[in-house]
């Protein structure tokens, strides 16, 4: 069985990915270029050689500094295509996409700027790859509810384009329960809703998601892990997990693959699903999660369907569309010939 072939040809569904996050270098100087803007770093190769994080927030200075070469409609769209046809090349068909409006609009790019161009994208992507997507608007929790209420209120006018709203950036001192007005503003908007938690917070930042933002999903969860009755109550509210090995891995949430929770999760009853959270700058896309992943654990062929399904299964995409999407990943596991 050539697991790796199976891994790099099986359909998938992506439910973790910051748009900004997937920021290759080589892009970014171009854009950095035309914009005329000056990076501190002088090549690609110094810049790559500057990913070596410690922490989340290690990681999250650079990736603001990498994010604020963006500024025109143009430059939105080049980001978020890039990312589709990286898509496209590893049979990935869904994508829930994350961004974050405040890294932009802090810097006085405007709200439509953002929008506009990543939603071109994912029309163009559509057509043209067929490949189907959802937008998530993240709140940056170490930013004020202030803050994210008036990002909340710059959305209204495209609503009918942003599916969910999430929380990310510095999880540590800025818990679930800051944002709970915002999150309910949110949901009454018709937003559903989702929140970083337990990436490097505790499981009390787990609870505080669950019980005052009332997330249909959780993003990392990892230390939910530490805590049985959490455990007992995910899946009882049967909220899956969107996991990242790689970012764990560069973040040091985790020591090594071979200690990552992943298969513990399957086991406990936990829906697990692989994702790539920042691909360019935690050593690459959803394949080769899978692939590292994988090789780390020694992970079976039908744990590797379960964590695809589960992809497809607790994804926000419609009923009809999602059952299309699980028939393909079960016709492609029966007629796979090496
Ligand atoms: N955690 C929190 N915030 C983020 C991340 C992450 O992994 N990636 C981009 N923003
Ligand atoms: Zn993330």
């Amino acid at each position: 069985m050539d697991i790796e072939k199976f891994i790099r040809k099986i359909p998938k569904a992506e439910l973790h990915l910051h748009i900004e996050g997937s920021f290759q270098p080589e892009l970014m100087f171009e854009i950095a270029q035309r914009n005329r803007i000056n990076i501190k770093y002088k090549s690609v190769e110094e810049l790559r050689k500057a990913y070596q994080f410690n922490c989340l927030q290690d990681f999250l200075d650079i990736y603001y500094t990498g994010a604020g070469v963006l500024q025109t409609e143009q430059d939105f769209y080049d980001l978020t295509m890039a990312y589709f046809c990286e898509c496209e090349k590893e049979n990935i068909l869904f994508a829930e996409i994350m961004f974050d409006p405040q890294t932009h609009t802090k810097r006085g790019i405007a709200f439509a700027t953002v929008i506009q161009g990543i939603q071109q994208a994912r029309e163009d992507s559509k057509e043209k790859l067929g490949i189907d997507s959802l937008l998530i608007m993240s709140y940056l929790r170490h930013l004020s509810e202030a803050d994210a209420f008036e990002t909340l209120e710059q959305s209204l006018p495209y609503k009918h384009l942003i599916h969910s709203v999430g929380l990310d950036s510095s999880e540590k001192g800025n818990p679930p329960s800051k944002f709970r007005r915002v999150f309910e503003a949110s949901a009454k908007e018709g937003y559903k809703v989702v929140a970083h938690a337990g990436e490097e917070g505790d499981a009390s930042y787990v609870w505080e998601a669950i019980n005052e933002l009332e997330i249909a999903r959780i993003d990392h969860g990892n230390n939910s892990l530490k805590d049985e009755k959490l455990i007992a109550e995910i899946i009882k509210r049967d909220l899956a997990l969107t996991v990242c090995p790689l970012s764990n891995l560069e973040l040091q949430v985790v020591k090594d693959l071979t200690s990552h929770p992943i298969r513990t999760m399957l086991q406990k009853g936990l829906k697990a699903t692989v994702n790539s959270d920042d691909p360019a700058y935690f050593g690459g896309y959803l394949t080769e999660n899978f692939l590292q992943i994988q090789k780390a654990l020694e992970l079976t062929k039908d744990e590797i369907v379960t964590l695809v399904k589960n992809g497809f299964q607790y994804s926000f995409a419609e009923d009809t569309l999602k059952r299309a999407y699980l028939e393909k990943v079960d016709d492609f596991v029966e007629n796979f010939t090496e």
